[in-house]
């Protein structure tokens, strides 16, 4: 269903968790910045209700709040154009995040596969909070209503589930209240891989920092980090089908590609022939362009963390504005009696 009595709106959040990678900014932060250019009301979060899921040092999790909010600053994130905030901030997400706990089915969180990989054989020592994360993803995105969620491909089963939640919500309490969001995944960076794993995904928890490129690299550390990413000794096919089986190969090209907003195959026409040892310092510069002057804005901008502070108190304001009314519906719709 494609819900057309929706008004458009776009809600997308980053834990601040770990270091920003290339992995976050192509699949997620660059859509972001073009979805609040094309005028289409844009809500962005840092998710640190989600991120203590797993343990945080207190200390880094403020520091890692205002990085996150540094990044989506400096990657062209303009708070007078979208609403930027930090979700503890507006509590009607775990708000709305405990009536959804209650639609949601545990058959359906059981087939969440972010949970079974983060959690492997520990499940038993686990919080239960990284179990019911999805469910409060849900929350995050319908309390804004919002119809359109940028992500990268991990993340789509999760938005799918939202939509099963909304529309279970909807079903029972025999209203047409929820939307069914669309995950919007697109472009070459939806799914970057690891710089050592072609087929692991980039993360910012991988235990090897060479295995990623993180947003506040300096020039020196991406041109190492790129010179030393797993390749083969083949040299670059003119076709993207010859990548087959060459994963570590495939993900340069796709981060090539990326970075400079063209598509995987005009780039291996570019680049046909060529060696690593040709292909990867061309890549190296590229990303040292592209990238430099996003981690000086953000160290320029991490001098004045009142600024940041004050930012984030603004959007979270306005988010609030946004999601109480949506919330108090919800409760009324529940059947919670108002008594104050
Ligand atoms: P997280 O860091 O898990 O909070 O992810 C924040 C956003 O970045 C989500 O939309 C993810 O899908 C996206 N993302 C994270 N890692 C990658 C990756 N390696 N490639 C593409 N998108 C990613
Ligand atoms: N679960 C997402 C991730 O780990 C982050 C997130 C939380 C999110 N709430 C969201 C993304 C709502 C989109 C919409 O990447």
């Amino acid at each position: 269903m494609t819900d057309t009595k929706f008004t458009p709106r776009v809600f997308s959040g980053i834990q601040p968790s770990g270091n920003l990678t290339l992995g976050n900014y192509l699949g997620a932060v660059r859509r972001f910045v073009e979805m609040q250019n094309t005028g289409i009301e844009t809500i962005y979060c840092m998710v640190d209700l989600h991120a203590i899921t797993v343990w945080q040092d207190p200390a880094d999790l403020r520091q890692r709040t205002r990085e996150l909010a540094a990044a989506y600053l400096a990657c062209g994130l303009d708070p007078q154009k979208s609403i930027l905030f930090n979700q503890s901030q507006v509590p009607a997400h775990a708000q709305l995040g405990w009536l959804l706990n209650c639609v949601t089915r545990l058959g359906w969180m059981n087939r969440m596969t972010q949970f079974k990989d983060k959690a492997g054989k520990n499940a038993e020592k686990m919080s239960l909070g990284l179990y019911a994360y999805p469910s409060l993803m849900a929350a995050d995105i319908l309390a804004y209503k919002a119809t359109h969620v940028p992500v990268g491909e991990d993340q789509k089963q999760h938005v799918e589930l939202t939509r099963d939640i909304a529309n279970k919500f909807n079903h029972d309490y025999k209203v047409d209240f929820f939307p069914e969001p669309e995950p919007i995944i697109d472009g070459a960076g939806t799914r970057v891989m690891s710089l050592r794993d072609g087929t692991k995904k980039m993360s910012k928890s991988d235990p090897s920092d060479l295995s990623r490129i993180n947003m506040m690299d300096d020039a020196d550390t991406i041109a190492k980090k790129i010179r030393k990413a797993k390749t083969d000794p083949e040299p670059l096919p003119d076709n993207l089908d010859d990548l087959a089986g060459r994963p570590e190969a495939r993900n340069l090209i796709n981060i090539y590609a990326g970075i400079s907003d063209q598509t995987p195959e005009a780039v291996i026409a570019q680049v046909a022939g060529q060696q690593f040892g040709q292909f990867k310092p061309l890549l190296a510069d590229l990303a040292v362009a592209h990238l430099s002057p996003i981690a000086d804005e953000m160290r320029r901008l991490m001098n004045d963390v009142t600024e940041i502070d004050r930012i984030l108190g603004d959007g979270a304001n306005r988010a609030a504005e946004i999601a109480e009314p949506i919330l108090a519906d919800a409760y009324d719709i529940v059947g919670f009696v108002r008594s104050r």
